[in-house]
């Protein structure tokens, strides 16, 4: 197989923190691995615009925790379309852009796979490696995608700070968090937080019962006595944005029925409060796990394209899986190669809730849910 010489690196889709650490990794490695390494400007909207300068190890010195992404982002929805795919693939052949490292979500990882499809290819040489990059940890067959860490922790910091008001209160707050589809953000930081009750998307709850259990939630933890001073009295929900009912008509529902429930409490007092965290959640410097997630998987990325490896998608996961999962790296053992049409496919089932892993981690909460509330 023979190796690529002039890479192509772009991030695309929602920016996560960290990319600019794969991007740096990228460059540097493909460099030293005697390719010429050209940055994409704004994803894929960048290879429409014939936006494709050289990236040299000057430009990528000290981004590493810069968070966002010094190439920008894009969401290009035209590339759905044939003919926009071909005038992207033109303007990579002009420039002799041979290999792409793609960081990205799944959206991102979709473009690439059509980009480099062999039927639509021909015979232009164009091979492809996707680095999952996206805070909702939505794509499958990696444990972790870049900036998930980091989100965590800015979830984490901020109901950290509102469990302080909400203390002092005894009050209820809901907190929104970004995640799309996916619940993951919630469920994982409801249990950083030591919230009282997550609601996520894959529990496939409808509005009623979603309500109820926020009103079960309260009124246990309201039951708990006044003189056990050390027990919270606060109640902090995390709620996926994915969680289809509105922030402000929970607030509204929940409100009526915890009034009925208690009717002696003063209204201003028990009446909920709503914080929704919303693109704050994808900034900021990434913390270190995100820099070395980054770094790691572009390097791998970066290598296999040195070496004429395509179609893959660089995963991060334990250094041992079942067999026939994937194919070790064979540059770092955190490090697997796994096919990026599977990737593709395993997560829609993530996404849909019908993923053995989607199953566990509902029925994990299902486990929990009760321990919490006594
Ligand atoms: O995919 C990352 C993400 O931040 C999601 O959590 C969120 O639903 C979406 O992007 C927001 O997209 P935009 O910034 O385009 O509004």
């Amino acid at each position: 197989m023979a190796g690529c010489k002039k890479i192509g690196i772009l991030t695309s889709g929602g920016d996560a923190p960290g990319m600019n650490a794969a991007v740096r990794a990228a460059a540097l490695i493909g460099r030293a691995g005697g390719a010429e390494i050209f940055g994409i400007e704004r994803g894929y909207r960048g290879m429409l615009d014939d936006a494709m300068e050289p990236l040299s190890p000057g430009d990528v010195q000290g981004i590493l925790r810069d968070g966002g992404t010094i190439l920008g982002s894009a969401r290009c929805k035209e590339f759905h379309d044939r003919p926009v795919r071909d005038r992207a693939r033109a303007n990579l052949a002009r420039r002799g852009i041979d290999g792409l490292v793609v960081i990205g979500g799944n959206g991102s990882l979709t473009g690439a796979l059509h980009l480099a499809d062999p039927e639509e290819l021909g015979d232009q040489p164009l091979k492809v490696i996707g680095v999952p990059a996206s805070i909702d940890n939505d794509l499958a067959l990696t444990k972790l995608s870049i900036g998930v860490d980091t989100a965590m922790n800015t979830i984490v910091e901020a109901c950290d700070k509102i469990a302080d008001t909400a203390t002092a209160h005894d009050r209820t707050f809901i907190i929104e968090v970004m995640g799309r589809d996916c619940g993951y953000l919630a469920m994982t930081s409801a249990i950083c937080a030591g919230a009282d009750l997550a609601l996520f998307p894959e529990a496939g709850r409808s509005e009623t019962d979603i309500v109820e259990q926020i009103v079960k939630t309260v009124a246990a933890v309201r039951q708990r006595p006044v003189t056990d001073k050390k027990r919270a009295r606060r109640v902090i929900i995390i709620k996926a944005e994915g969680v289809s009912v509105p922030v402000e008509r929970l607030k509204t529902l929940v409100d009526l029925r915890l009034r009925e429930r208690f009717p002696d409490s003063d209204p201003g007092g028990i009446e909920t409060r709503v914080t929704v965290l919303g693109h704050v959640v994808r900034g900021g410097r990434p913390s270190a796990m995100d820099r070395l997630l980054g770094s790691r998987l572009a390097n791998v990325a970066v290598r296999t394209l040195l070496t004429g490896g395509s179609h893959k998608m660089v995963a991060w996961m334990p250094p041992s899986i079942p067999d026939g999962v994937g194919v070790r790296s064979g540059v770092d053992p955190y490090c697997w190669l796994v096919d990026l049409r599977a990737v593709l496919a395993e997560t829609q089932n993530l996404i849909a809730g019908k993923s053995s892993l989607a199953r566990w981690r509902v029925g994990a909460f299902d486990e929990i849910e009760d321990a919490l509330l006594q």
